[in-house]
């Protein structure tokens, strides 16, 4: 797991200079928290790695991973853009004061309504995944008088290592515009013929949790044959080209990689080929999610029950579940843990944390070496920030725990728990049953 700015001090684990078991006292639990300076100094790294070298380049965060306006107003003071890819992380964005014009806007079926927020908004690019999608994005363009930069999200056909859930990039998916040319070739003719969208190049997203650079290359290779065609056959050579996110993070035992890694062979290979075409290298951008959020957020929760079944497994119940992470459920992904008020007691015992959910496969952590659970114990669940808050759902009419924001010994919330009342806001009661 990852251990940054994490201390025990008296037994007790602090993280960004916070004692998480006070925090669990004051806030309530489940809660999630991040620390900011984690999500700020993975900011830097690819701030580093990507744009202070190469100016043209742009980090998109992309808001799936974790969104709230907390969190656009502290990406807009980092001075990064970000992706979209509905109407309400659209909206969320707008209603932080982050500025429409360093937005992306992603996915596979994006709706008309969405297009026009966007159009209205002038966010900066729409990243098209069909021929559907342009030709009602040039209709909503023409009806307002506005012009939109567009990427095509091509599928590259490449499969990448990881969970089948979470590959995006080989040729048999819901996402982009597959490569053969008498698919692609008419849509980018279409946009550079069009006088609403100006096209000005190609976008690729693989997969997700990633460790290997050689998926990123193999889809370059095939983004760059693209653009050589489309230089072929219209004399145009794109301007940007977008990497997507992707990059690993740690959770249990896996190891992060530098961001270099990834980056460094992508833009050295896009210069070797600009440099061969004699075309001005283009802008590349990427789409980072759970490598900028993912490591920064911890979810605290709050032991119940527990029950040893002997000779077969111990269980402790924590007050949340599969509504406030859905991730092992649904992917079988791994976490690790420790006892937030008792951090540095042997870890003998193996127990089981499940939550309280009425669903048997409500499992956080199966068969994990902890000291032994008690009811009131804090427990702390690490790398929690990506794709957690973002997928909790109110499942059993759980409320969605609320979100703080730590840094440097202060808590704040950003996102404030979800209430009852809140939670039941849009119940009606029909009239054909007053
Ligand atoms: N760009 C595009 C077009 C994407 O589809 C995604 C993620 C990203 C960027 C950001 O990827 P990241 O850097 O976060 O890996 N719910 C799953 C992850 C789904 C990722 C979907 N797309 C999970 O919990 O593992």
């Amino acid at each position: 797991m990852n251990t940054e700015l994490m201390e025990i001090k008296n037994g007790t684990l602090y993280y960004d200079g916070c004692d998480l078991t006070e925090i669990a006292a004051n806030y309530g639990t489940p809660v999630y928290v991040y620390s900011q300076n984690v999500i700020k100094s993975r900011i830097r790294e690819l701030k580093e790695a990507f744009t202070e070298k190469y100016p043209k380049n742009r980090i998109a965060y992309a808001c799936k991973a974790f969104c709230c306006t907390a969190m656009f107003r502290l990406l807009q003071k980092e001075g990064i853009c970000a992706d979209v890819v509905s109407g309400g992380e659209l909206y969320t964005a707008i209603k932080a004061g982050f500025p429409a014009e360093c937005l992306e806007f992603n996915g596979n079926n994006k709706s008309r309504g969405e297009l026009e927020l966007a159009v209205e908004y002038g966010i900066g690019r729409v990243i098209i995944d069909s021929l559907q999608e342009l030709e009602m994005l040039e209709k909503v363009c023409a009806e307002k008088e506005k012009k939109m930069k567009v990427l095509f999200r091509i599928t590259p056909g490449v499969k990448a290592d990881t969970h089948d859930y979470i590959v995006t990039g080989k040729k048999d998916s819901k996402f982009g515009i597959p490569l053969d040319d008498d698919i692609i070739l008419p849509y980018v003719k279409a946009a550079l013929d069009s006088e609403y969208v100006e096209f000005v190049g190609l976008h690729f997203h693989i997969g997700s949790q990633l460790f290997e650079n050689d998926g990123y290359l193999a889809a370059l290779d095939q983004t760059l044959a693209l653009a050589e065609k489309i230089h072929s056959e219209y004399g145009f050579w794109i301007k940007e080209l977008n990497f997507g996110g992707g990059f690993g993070v740690t959770y249990t035992t896996e190891e992060r990689k530098p961001f270099s890694f990834f980056l460094d062979p992508l833009r050295e290979n896009v210069e070797a080929f600009a440099m061969e075409n004699g075309f001005e290298m283009p802008a590349l951008v990427i789409e980072p999610g759970r490598s900028i959020v993912g490591e920064a957020g911890i979810t605290l929760y709050t032991v119940g029950s527990t029950k040893d079944i002997p000779g077969l497994r111990n269980y402790a119940a924590v007050d949340g579940g599969m509504t406030d992470n859905i991730r092992p459920a649904l992917y079988g992904a791994e976490y690790a843990a420790k006892v937030a008020n008792n951090a540095d007691a042997a870890a003998d015992k193996v127990v089981t944390i499940c939550g309280k959910c009425c669903e048997s496969g409500d499992i956080l952590i199966k068969d994990i070496s902890l000291p032994a659970l008690k009811q009131g114990d804090v427990l702390a669940l690490f790398t929690t920030g990506a794709y957690c808050y973002t997928m909790a759902s109110n499942y059993n009419r759980n409320p969605v725990p609320g979100v703080l924001f730590l840094d440097n010994g202060k808590a704040e919330w950003a996102v404030k728990p979800q209430s009852y009342e809140n939670m039941t806001a849009g119940d009606v009661i029909p009239e054909s049953l007053r």
